[in-house]
């Protein structure tokens, strides 16, 4: 299959919802667009994926990852430019993200042409969900998850591909603050932490109510043996300014997912002249680094969030408070370059756009 050949067949809609999205009020996740694309994976093969109208599906209740989470996912956004034609952030990192997710949870690889050419085929069918303003994007949700009837445990054998599409707005109205987690993990060398597996996001619900019942937005999740390097924070990937450095956790013990975003603000930052660190980042520099005043700015990076800045982190008695985020210079010359580039503002130097 080539991205031109793969043949996807395709049964319209005859009654499009689109009155369901209110371009001034778009929510993240809350309507999803006429329709989704469903693919088979049986008898060691990919079948003939479609393009239908978005429904319900009806599984059997010994469907295999309702019982034993192997589901992954992906997060990608499109976005309108000034003449009204859709644009696909960096579709191709998230293919090859999701096959290692994929390949860690025992899930077949899904073919580029049939996660891009899928993704591009599917915008374009929706082109009028994706909203136009600024801010506003096509969220695009790929997810492949193991569907036989069969609730012993072992590698499944029969699986389910699907895309859906539900148009975004800010995922986060205001900066958020953040408590560093030293009693729940997310995760371990040799564990999941890299993938986008579902387990990730499940096992983050009870830590999560936990710190918003005490006020605090999100979680910064550090290591499980010390509690005393940082990893994550939520959903998204960390970085902090200190000084004129900017820090991010490093890759290595795959604790941590690689962010196509983190990959962008990195890819960005280094052309600019920018020093960005990728290492380990023990909370106490942070602490030592604030009290000297050289914690200038954190923010979360994410395909759902863009840029989320931190208003506040606590560590045990400590709430470091940031400076207001109207005087940072890099997460807002940040959050302004990626939108240029996403928009289709500034020329996509990176190969990054797909164009629809
Ligand atoms: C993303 O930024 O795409 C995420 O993974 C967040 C999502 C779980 C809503």
């Amino acid at each position: 299959m080539s991205v031109s050949t793969i043949d996807i067949a395709v049964k319209k809609t005859t009654e499009s919802r689109i009155a369901q999205m209110d371009p001034a009020n778009i929510q993240f996740g809350k309507v999803y667009s006429d329709h989704m694309l469903v693919a088979y994976y049986e008898d060691g093969e990919w079948k003939q994926p479609e393009i239908v109208p978005f429904a319900n599906l009806s599984l059997s209740p010994a469907t295999t990852f309702i019982h034993y989470g192997q589901a992954i996912f992906e997060g990608i956004k499109a976005y309108k430019d000034a003449n009204g034609n859709p644009l696909v952030f960096r579709p191709r990192d998230n293919w090859k993200r999701m096959n290692r997710s994929a390949e860690r949870m025992a899930l077949p690889a899904v073919p580029e042409e049939l996660f891009v050419e899928g993704i591009r085929k599917l915008v374009d069918i929706d082109r009028a969900w994706v909203p136009t303003s600024e801010d506003t994007s096509l969220y695009i949700r790929p997810f492949l998850f193991a569907i036989d009837e069969f609730i012993g445990v072992r590698p499944a054998e029969k699986f389910m591909f699907m895309i859906i599409t539900s148009p975004a707005g800010p995922y986060y109205s205001k900066p958020v603050s953040i408590y560093v987690q030293d009693e729940y993990v997310r995760a371990f060398p040799g564990g999941i932490g890299f993938t986008k597996a579902a387990g990730n996001y499940g096992m983050s619900m009870y830590p999560t109510m936990k710190i918003k019942e005490m006020g605090y937005d999100q979680i910064l999740w550090t290591d499980g043996f010390e509690h005393k390097y940082v990893q994550e924070i939520g959903t998204m990937n960390v970085f902090f300014v200190l000084g004129d450095k900017v820090v991010t956790p490093d890759l290595k013990e795959g604790t941590i997912l690689a962010g196509v975003t983190r990959d962008s603000v990195i890819t960005l930052l280094r052309e600019k002249g920018t020093t960005v660190e990728e290492r380990p980042i023990a909370i106490d520099e942070l602490a030592e680094a604030y009290r000297n005043g050289q914690l200038k700015e954190a923010f979360g990076t994410g395909t759902a969030a863009s840029i989320a800045p931190i208003r506040a982190l606590t560590y045990h008695e400590e709430t470091m408070e940031l400076p207001a985020m109207e005087t940072w210079d890099v997460a807002n010359w940040l959050k302004k370059e990626l939108a240029d580039i996403r928009y289709g503002r500034k020329a996509d130097t990176h190969g990054w756009v797909l164009h629809v």
